[in-house]
């Protein structure tokens, strides 16, 4: 069974065939990313204008790629939620023009519960991925560090979790965006504080890690903390502008606090997939979301659990359409209920 996957949630737009929910036979992405950095975030409006520009050629790259006609597709899939309103908009009426113009089943997924699903893609002859081995089993722990998310949920089975836990302020992803931010790294800030802290002394500081309830998260306080003690640093107060510590800080103090944070960031999400692995004792755990491929986090993870983890590719960890096209695949095969292609509507705020 053929799935063509598409993804608009934010800032990438994406289209992907996946073959019976493990084989990516295609994944173009085409990102609007250089766009937003001069803002230092994503700027809806720039991200739906370039959407609607290049969906189109995208779709059409996927197809060419797989080496595929559109009879040989057997259903469309595509992110309804939760994302940007005019990104959504325009993967979700691109989905539901192409299904009715062919004749296709039309599934709509969650964009947080796609990124999980980038886990069972096993097989691409596409050069440049490195795939994991075998699809994780169930009872499966996913841990979903995104910008968007950041939670803790327990697989039973395909279509059957329960939300162990989330952040209840930011994000894991917003957290490393921000502080890239106070150090002057450029955005996205995972990618630029995992290179910065190479050069760092992690435990040059000492941040606090939040102590939450059972499984939820907070990150809001250490980027607080990175932000008092960057002014401590410079002999300045707390009301010093954020947005000009970056030129009075030295590479080797920058290099000091990138480490330290992500220490710290990485500790928080690390000791409650220790505490749910104890209490649930899943069979697999999975890493999904762009912070997946934060090296610190696999490395931690891989050492301090007993059994090994699973996580997607880098390129898969960030926002693509394979993982749709892989989670659309299970929704075909299991015979959950196909959207309307007259009236399935896009839901910013759709949770798990
Ligand atoms: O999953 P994603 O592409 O978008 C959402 O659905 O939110 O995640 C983007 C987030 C950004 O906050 C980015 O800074 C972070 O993932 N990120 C990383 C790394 N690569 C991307 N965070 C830490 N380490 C990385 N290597
Ligand atoms: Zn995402």
């Amino acid at each position: 069974m053929k799935i063509l996957g598409i993804e608009t949630s934010c800032d990438e737009t994406s289209a992907a065939v996946i073959e019976d929910g493990h084989s990516m036979l295609s994944n173009v992405v085409s990102s609007s990313i250089d766009l937003h950095i001069p803002y230092g975030g994503v700027v809806p409006e720039v991200a739906a204008r370039s959407h609607l520009e290049v969906i189109i050629p995208v779709i059409d790259q996927a197809l060419v790629q797989a080496k595929c006609e559109w009879q040989d597709i057997d259903a469309i899939a595509v992110t309804y939620g939760a994302g940007l309103g005019g990104s959504l908009l325009i993967g979700v009426l691109s989905a539901r023009s192409l299904a009715l113009a062919f004749d296709k089943p039309l599934y709509g997924v969650n964009h947080v519960e796609s990124h999980v699903y980038a886990n069972f893609l096993t097989a691409t002859s596409l050069p440049g991925y490195t795939m994991p081995v075998e699809q994780p089993e169930f009872p499966m722990l996913a841990v979903i560090v995104s910008g968007g998310h950041s939670q803790l949920v327990l697989f039973k089975n395909h279509f059957s979790y329960v939300l162990l836990g989330r952040t209840l302020d930011d994000t894991i992803g917003e957290a490393f965006d921000k502080v890239a931010k106070i150090l002057g790294l450029p955005y996205p800030g995972g990618p630029s504080i995992g290179k910065m802290a190479k050069n760092g002394d992690a435990y040059a500081y000492t941040f606090p890690i939040a102590k939450m309830n059972k499984y939820d998260f907070s990150f809001s306080g250490l980027k607080t903390a990175v932000l008092r003690a960057a002014q401590a640093e410079i002999g300045e107060n707390y009301d010093f502008p954020s947005t000009k510590l970056a030129e009075r800080l030295s590479e080797p103090q920058k290099a000091n606090i990138a480490a330290s944070f992500q220490r710290i960031a990485v500790e928080t999400i690390v000791e409650k997939v220790i505490k749910a692995f104890n209490e649930y004792s899943p069979k697999s755990v999975v890493l999904a979301g762009g912070v997946a491929s934060n090296e610190e986090l696999r490395n931690k993870l891989s050492n301090r659990l007993p059994i090994s983890i699973n996580y997607p590719d880098t390129k898969l960890c960030t926002d693509n359409g394979a993982m749709v096209g892989a989670l659309g695949y299970f929704k075909a095969s299991s015979h959950q209920p196909a959207s309307d292609p007259y009236s399935l509507d896009i839901a910013s705020n759709l949770s798990m």
